[in-house]
């Protein structure tokens, strides 16, 4: 593991940490790694509305906006399931397609081992801004 894979694994973890899930006490972090290096990292925050949830992936890709990045090259997400590896929520692939199919998805368990995948693997035949844009 590269030193910036091991620090986007702790990153991720650390935002599991900060999670806000009195609802259903299922705690997720994320961490997204930049095309410039920085790291920017979301956890989940329930509501008592329960829809108007926002999942880990989420909150990072609109930290990541809000601090001016649109270029990311890999995301960590972890939970506290111990036995498998869990991928991002269906929701949270396509909003992550919306900057690109290129990513690398790592999927970490809490002993911060992980699972190297790829947004493309995880969302095939996407539906993606250049649909909506009708380029080839
Ligand atoms: N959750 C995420 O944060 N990311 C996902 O990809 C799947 C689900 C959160 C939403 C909710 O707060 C909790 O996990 C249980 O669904």
């Amino acid at each position: 593991m590269t030193d910036k894979v091991q620090e986007l694994v702790s990153k991720c973890l650390q935002a599991r940490d900060m999670a806000y899930c009195p609802y259903s006490r299922f705690p997720v972090g994320a961490a997204i790694l930049t095309a410039d290096g920085a790291i920017i990292s979301g956890c989940n925050v329930e509501n008592a509305s329960y829809g108007l949830t926002v999942c880990a992936e989420r909150t990072a890709i609109q930290r990541a906006v809000v601090e001016g990045h649109k270029q990311f090259t890999a995301i960590a997400v972890t939970c506290d399931i111990k036995d498998r590896f869990v991928g991002p929520c269906g929701a949270c692939r396509q909003v992550l397609m919306e900057f690109g199919s290129d990513w690398t998805v790592y999927l970490i368990k809490p002993d911060g081992s992980y699972k190297k995948t790829s947004l493309n693997e995880l969302l095939p035949l996407a539906f993606s801004s250049a649909d909506v844009m009708k380029k080839n």
